[in-house]
């Protein structure tokens, strides 16, 4: 968990510094979504699993511990890697971890059954992460994604703010542009459903189901942190500040593909 600095902290981008307070689940939907993908993609012992932008790595160990999948999780930045393969050792997954860049993934052509694309496809050019996901994927393989929708264009000021809270540039997308990116990237989509908000299903008790003991410490964590360092305080300030006025635009929603 956190033993960083304020300095520390400051340097880590978002993703980094939500993991270096504790937390493990940074999708919207979940693991409700998780476990509905799960089903959906029908994972079976031995399926071959690629977790794309697994973050801390707890889709990757469900799918490698509970259904006995063979699971790869790739993330680009290695502190991310590091803390997944602290979690598949300290909870006895044999999932396994690699840095890489979701561009250029460092697997040879049709090696995985399923990919796992949970909250990362939402922040990469779509079609050239698309066309690497194909290349990856044996034919006949599936894609389960969780994306961020948009209600309608989103402005570009409130992009702007998004931009500099994400520190990229987002392209939020509808129901519809997403279900095209995936008919242009030559995918076929199976199943897909879409909540109108972002945080439909988040309730404290499923912030507490998809984070369990760690829920509570990054609670505790936080709120020592805010009242100690100004850094998490204006991290803090700066998520509210964005979140609370744009929440209403955006919702998300998941979809399973199949490379025909
Ligand atoms: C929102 S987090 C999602 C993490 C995890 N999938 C989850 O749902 O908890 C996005 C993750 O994608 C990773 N990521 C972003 N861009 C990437 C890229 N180009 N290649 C590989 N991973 C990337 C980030 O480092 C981060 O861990």
């Amino acid at each position: 968990m956190l033993t960083l600095n304020a300095n520390e902290f400051a340097r880590l981008d978002r993703f980094e510094r939500i993991a270096a307070l504790g937390m493990a689940s940074m999708h919207p939907g979940g693991l409700a979504a998780t476990r509905k993908l799960i089903q959906w993609a029908g994972i079976a012992p031995g399926t071959r699993v690629l977790d794309l932008g697994c973050g801390v790595g707890q889709t990757s160990c469900l799918l490698a511990k509970r259904y006995a999948a063979e699971v790869t999780g790739l993330d680009k930045s290695a502190r991310m890697v590091a803390r997944a393969t602290e979690r598949a050792r300290q909870s006895a997954s044999p999932a396994a971890f690699v840095e890489g860049d979701a561009y250029a993934m460092p697997f040879e052509p049709e090696r995985f059954d399923v990919v796992f694309a949970e909250s990362v496809t939402l922040f990469l050019d779509r079609a050239k992460v698309l066309a690497e996901c194909f290349r990856v994927m044996a034919p006949g393989g599936l894609i389960a994604d969780v994306v961020m929708t948009c209600h309608e264009p989103v402005p570009t000021d409130v992009l702007d703010g998004l931009e500099r809270l994400e520190g990229v540039r987002m392209h939020p997308m509808s129901p519809e542009q997403w279900l095209a990116a995936y008919h242009d990237a030559g995918f076929e989509v199976v199943r897909s459903e879409f909540k109108a908000s972002i945080s439909d299903g988040a309730t404290l008790w499923s912030f507490f189901q998809d984070n369990g003991w760690d829920g509570l410490k990054f609670l505790i964590r936080f709120g020592r942190l805010w009242l100690t360092e100004p850094a998490v305080r204006a991290y803090g300030r700066e998520l509210t500040a964005f979140w609370l006025p744009n929440k209403h635009r955006f919702g998300f929603g998941l979809i399973l593909a199949k490379r025909p």
